[in-house]
């Protein structure tokens, strides 16, 4: 059996005074870490997306804040100085909670000594990249038990070990009913306008052996209709206290599609990415980037009558949701029974 720890593909390595990011733009022709001392960095490599994927870029954050204690500590109010590089890394991407949780979790551990930080907050940067891919490992276990025998699966954008500490999330559950011999293939979209199915998933797969066929996102209906998947497996970037789920864009359009075909939507996410502050999905803040990221260098000039609109993340209701996987527990039907259940103890 294969060691459950080992990764294919790590997206971000520690080194004891630098943070290594894999540049994801490149990818898959060229494997390239960039080196970071400071939060400035971290900061835009998380903006630009050279790293991606909620769990993965709140694990940035978390080394982006050592680095920042490492810069300022102990110069005079070196407190307040870290205070500013956490609220520039608060700064780089809305949706993903996971960004804000992990920032929270490294503040209040500031909070807690006026004494040498770097000890603890190293530490606890090192737990939170630990927890993240132990978690996606219980979330495989429990999503494979969810799919059973299931053939095919449609995943949409990245929600692999790019995207998290390790493993993946929606990644994590093809990985682990691949590995248990029932699931034999898995679809990717493309995922435009970034590509994270082409570029990142249909390569992460490829890599661990799993065949995988790439789609492009308007064939998604066609292939429902195939009768080819039972299920569509995603991750998330935050989830409401309704089940309300925002992940990147096309997921909802999916999940429409998916109940018009009597076809099942998993999310599997770790207990980082609920926001139980929030109502419900309505109140989501949606990343809008770059028209450029769209348009055709031919309508970037001033006066061009062609405009882009590029929303990167859309919510699902929960009602469309038949199932979402934490390391915590699982919730079937989550329009019906809520996540109340899976809050922390
Ligand atoms: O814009 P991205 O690439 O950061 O968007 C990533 C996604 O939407 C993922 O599905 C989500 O973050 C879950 S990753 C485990």
């Amino acid at each position: 059996m294969s060691n459950p720890k080992q990764l294919s593909v790590q997206a971000l390595q520690w080194s004891g005074h630098s943070l290594k990011v894999l540049d994801q733009r490149l990818l898959p022709e060229t494997i390239r870490y960039d080196e970071y001392l400071d939060a400035a960095g971290v900061t835009e490599a998380i903006a630009s997306m050279r790293v991606r994927g909620a769990p993965a870029i709140g694990i940035a954050a978390a080394y982006g804040v050592v680095l920042s204690a490492m810069r300022h500590y102990p110069s005079a109010d070196w407190q307040a100085a870290v205070e500013r590089d956490i609220a520039q890394l608060a700064a780089s991407r809305p949706t993903a909670v996971n960004l804000f949780w992990a920032l929270d979790k490294m503040r209040a551990q500031l909070a807690t000594t006026d004494a040498d930080p770097l000890a603890a907050l190293t530490e606890l940067a090192k737990q939170i990249h630990a927890d993240d891919m132990a978690a996606n490992h219980a979330m495989g276990e429990r999503g494979a038990d969810i799919i059973g025998a299931a053939k095919a699966v449609l995943t949409h954008c990245n929600a692999g070990a790019l995207a998290t500490g390790g493993y993946g999330t929606a990644l994590g559950v093809i990985r682990s009913a691949h590995k248990r011999g029932h699931l034999q293939h898995v679809y990717a979209d493309e995922t435009r306008p970034w590509l994270q199915g082409a570029r990142l998933t249909v390569w992460e797969l490829a890599q661990d052996g799993i065949p995988a066929t790439l789609i492009a996102d308007s064939a998604a209906a066609w292939l429902m209709k195939s009768g080819k998947i039972d299920w569509i497996i995603v991750g998330a970037d935050r989830i409401a206290a309704n089940g309300d789920v925002a992940n990147k864009i096309g997921t909802y359009s999916l999940a429409v599609l998916a109940r018009q075909h009597g076809v099942k939507v998993m999310v599997a996410a770790p207990s980082s990415t609920f926001d139980f502050t929030l109502a419900s999905g309505d109140s989501i803040e949606i990343e809008e980037r770059n028209p450029q990221e769209l348009l055709a260098d031919c309508y970037l000039r001033d006066d061009s009558l062609v405009t882009a609109w590029n929303p990167v993340f859309d919510v699902t209701p929960a009602e469309l949701i038949s199932a979402i996987v934490t390391e915590r527990g699982v919730v079937i039907d989550p329009g019906k029974n809520g996540v109340g259940s899976l809050r922390a103890c």
